[in-house]
């Protein structure tokens, strides 16, 4: 019924993740958007609306606000407030705005590494410190180490920022984990912000997404929490994010912090995250199978390779974290670019030894690209 075997020719659209290996044969596993039309509603949504023809200043109509809250109970058997709302172009100001919003210049913000980029920068970027702690791996398996946690937090802590399920570990982290993480952060007196963007992308059947501000109302005061419907129904470049912020207190200060810098919503980002969250569902489970069966065929085609590569258990999202560390080399991404496969490196997610690969392509694509990375490693290994 949806066919997400169909190669679509990006180039030429101005897509970040194509346009880098413009005018050469390199397939682009690196930035995370998918290769696939979205749903037929949302297409249909936005062809209605781009007949009427008047594109002006755009706020989230009562239906757009409704189909988040809709979702929110569906999916998560959460409870949302309207006025719990705080609508943002993209997830990554909600990164930086929460950072701005918690505490003051110089104090500390905590999270887990290798992680999405940003994590690292947004404190940086309001003059915040990052405090670092990595999540520890046994047999390919990410988990938190808590330990280490509790001994990370410095008297200027005051937010952890959580991301789950994990760019780019994979995890989809278990009640009892988030209990413990929730726990910990009201003990310890910290503010959580909770990147859930990709929480339409669970891919094992026995796993599901809990967002952390559902564990309780003690823990839903001290959580802000960004979703997007960007990452699941492949929007990311029409812009429409949201935070959700139960006290008053703090969403008043997320909003203060975001006054006269972030810019509205456009319309088209509005309409495509309610004609998703309303009309994709059928679509979204097809994609979950589909992804399944590309991280299927993906973990087994690493294990055939030489060079020792291996893959974490991708619980969800569309990226794949790989351990490259047994190849001994030392420009991964390079080496995998004149494969002719566009990698991201490790390093950028505070992750040495590793590569992100991006399997939200159709199967022909993949197989395509994983066809080229075992004839490089086989010459290389068997030279
Ligand atoms: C964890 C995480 N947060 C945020 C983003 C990006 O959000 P946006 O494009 O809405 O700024 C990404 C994109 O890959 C992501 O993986």
């Amino acid at each position: 019924m949806f066919d997400f075997d169909a190669v679509i020719d990006r180039r030429g659209t101005g897509s970040e993740k194509w346009e880098k290996y413009a005018g050469r044969d390199v397939i682009p596993m690196w930035v995370a958007d998918m290769d696939f039309r979205s749903p037929p509603a949302v297409i249909e949504a936005l062809r209605q609306r781009t007949e009427h023809g008047v594109f002006g200043y755009t706020q989230a109509a009562p239906e757009v606000v409704d189909a988040v809250l809709e979702m929110l109970e569906r999916d998560f058997g959460w409870t949302v407030d309207p006025a719990w709302l705080a609508w943002l172009p993209g997830l990554v100001s909600g990164l930086n705005v929460t950072c701005r919003a918690v505490g003051d210049d110089g104090d500390d913000v905590l999270t887990l590494v290798p992680v999405y980029p940003p994590f690292l920068s947004a404190p940086r970027n309001s003059r915040r410190g990052v405090v670092r702690v990595p999540l520890q791996e046994r047999t390919n398996r990410w988990s938190i180490d808590f330990d280490r946690l509790e001994a990370a937090v410095t008297q200027r802590t005051r937010l952890f920022m959580l991301c789950n399920p994990h760019n780019p570990v994979g995890r989809v982290f278990d009640r009892a984990e988030l209990e413990q993480l929730a726990e910990f952060s009201l003990r310890r007196g910290l503010l959580v912000c909770a990147d859930e963007i990709h929480c339409g992308l669970v891919l094992d059947p026995d796993k599901r997404h809990i967002p952390l501000g559902t564990l309780g109302p003690e823990v839903a005061e001290r959580t802000i929490t960004l979703m997007a419907p960007s990452k699941t129904f492949n929007l990311a470049g029409l812009g429409c994010s949201f935070a959700v912020i139960p006290s008053e207190s703090l969403r008043r200060r997320f909003l203060q912090a975001k006054a006269g810098i972030v810019p509205m919503l456009n319309p088209f980002g509005y309409l495509a995250a309610a004609a998703a969250y309303r009309g994709g569902e059928g679509w979204r489970r097809a994609l979950i199978d589909y992804l399944r069966g590309n991280r299927d065929m993906l973990a087994e085609a690493l294990k055939r390779m030489p060079g020792g590569l291996s893959m974490a258990a991708a619980e969800g999202t569309y990226l794949a974290w790989i351990d490259i560390r047994q190849t001994g080399l030392e420009e991964p991404i390079g080496f995998f670019e004149a494969a002719g496969v566009g990698l991201q490196d490790g390093r950028d997610f505070d992750g040495p030894g590793f590569v992100r690969l991006n399997f939200g392509c159709p199967r022909a694509v993949l197989k395509e690209a994983l066809a080229r990375m075992g004839r490089a490693l086989e010459k290389r290994f068997k030279a």
